[in-house]
């Protein structure tokens, strides 16, 4: 394809550290689109004869064909995709394929393919992020009632509702789509026509290439068009932040099923046996979604270090672009799906769940709140004084509500028999119906909010 300026071909290792196409092949689909679309503006615009951008078009079709059907031949001579379909071509329609190339450079060519197989990845990410809002929700709604402790430092802190735990992950969730959203309208440039970097003096129509595509609008410089990965960074920082927030979730339930916990029992379609411990039962799909964040935030590195001090315009460096992409988008969409699985199947076992949240003194502050509240104490001392109502507890192996009302008055003569009231995990939640509150009221509300939001009513 270069050949004209050459004495020799590339050695052996020249041609292997070269070579793109055992990754890029992945590209087929959008460099036959994105060459479709060129060569139809080639022939509206008299570039290239009807006749020829029609035998082009057919032969592009055909080279497709056989992609399908029997995969993309990996021959690194051909260095990549770009060369490889052009190559076919030309066995296959012969010296007009020569045409396609006009107006065009592989620079501008593998920057509007990455940014079609960027906009695919994106709008996957968002499909399994809703499908994983729709689990959330649909679980929170059963569990608006469901009392479990809510931890901080993961120790029992104040009850909560397991619906309020669960929606925390869907407005993670939500956060994450309206990130992706963004990164797919900055993506939606087409560079089509940048051609190596500084445009063509062909009569090219570049809204017409653009539109063909699905674009908004041609990239505005051709420096930039050609050299730019923002829109694959902005891909991996939104798979990055969304693979945290998988691997927090993924985390919670490996905790939760643990047997001290005992808090729910993952589904056996994602969990695995020992070999040599029968009684095990193993939460290997959530430990791999938390090992994941690992490999897709490393992506997000990669490509980050491939980008740095890269001049204008596009370097072979570039080419690096792709393998930290794909790997990212394959396990991003594989984590979407465990967690989905995970949270639709789960059973969760609201009987343990509550026995620890009445187990841990999570109501303390309940008390201290009725100190102020009732007694008009200072929240202060009435922080002390729970501390020593607790201690006491402790020391017994009792609950607090189970302590006579005379050794709670012998703590504080302030205290009465209505203080009980306000110990029981029941009372603690729906006490607190501040908006965005756990009282069941609210995780109802909450519920009610986000199934309108997807659209589920
Ligand atoms: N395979 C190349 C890549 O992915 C295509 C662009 C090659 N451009 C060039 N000037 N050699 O980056």
């Amino acid at each position: 394809m270069w050949g004209g300026r050459f004495a020799e071909g590339p050695s052996a290792i020249m041609r292997e550290i070269n070579a793109s196409i055992p990754f890029d092949k992945a590209l087929w689909r959008q460099d036959i689109a994105a060459s479709k679309a060129h060569v139809a503006m080639l022939g509206a615009q008299g570039i290239v004869s009807a006749e020829d951008a029609a035998a082009i078009a057919a032969g592009l079709d055909q080279v497709a064909a056989e992609y399908e059907a029997h995969g993309v031949p990996e021959n690194w001579d051909l260095e990549d995709i770009h060369m490889t379909t052009e190559s076919r071509l030309a066995e296959l329609i012969g010296p007009a394929a020569g045409r396609l190339h006009t107006a065009r450079s592989r620079n501008d060519q593998v920057a509007t393919d990455f940014r079609l197989w960027v906009r695919d990845a994106i709008d996957q990410a968002d499909a399994g992020l809703e499908a994983l809002q729709v689990a959330l929700v649909t679980r929170a709604g059963e569990h608006a009632d469901s009392i479990m402790p809510g931890f901080t430092h993961l120790q029992t802190a104040q009850p909560v509702t397991l619906g309020h735990h669960l929606l925390a992950y869907f407005e993670m969730a939500a956060r994450d789509r309206s990130r992706l959203a963004d990164a797919r309208a900055r993506l939606n440039q087409c560079p089509l026509g940048s051609a190596a970097l500084a445009g063509t003096g062909f009569p090219i129509d570049r809204q017409a290439t653009a539109h063909a595509l699905g674009f908004a609008e041609p990239t505005r410089n051709s420096l930039d068009a050609v050299s730019d990965r923002d829109f694959a960074l902005d891909y991996l920082m939104a798979a990055a932040q969304i693979a945290l927030h998988l691997s927090r979730l993924a985390e919670e339930f490996i905790i939760w099923a643990s047997q001290p916990f005992g808090f729910v029992t993952l589904p056996d379609a994602l969990s695995t046996g020992s070999s040599i411990m029968p009684q095990k039962k193993n939460p290997d799909a959530a430990e791999l979604v938390r090992g994941h964040a690992g490999r897709i935030v490393g992506s997000l590195t990669s490509l980050m270090i491939t980008m740095k001090g890269l001049p204008l315009a596009y370097s072979k460096d570039m080419q690096d672009d792709k393998p930290p992409v794909f790997e990212a988008a394959g396990l991003l969409t594989l984590c979407l799906a465990a967690m989905e699985g995970m949270v639709a199947g789960a059973t969760f076992r609201t009987q343990r769940m509550r026995a620890a949240a009445e187990l841990g003194y999570a109501t303390a502050t309940d008390l201290a709140d009725w100190l102020v509240r009732q007694a008009g104490i200072p929240f202060r001392e009435a922080h002390h004084i729970t501390g020593a109502a607790v201690k006491l507890a402790e020391s017994r192996g009792v609950a607090l509500d189970a302590l006579p009302l005379a050794d709670l008055q012998a703590i504080d003569a302030r205290i009465d028999e209505r203080v009980f009231a306000a110990l029981s995990v029941d009372a603690s939640v729906a006490s607190r119906a501040s908006y965005g509150g756990t009282a069941p009221e609210q995780v109802r509300l909450r519920v009610a909010e986000a199934r309108g939001a997807l659209g589920l009513e």
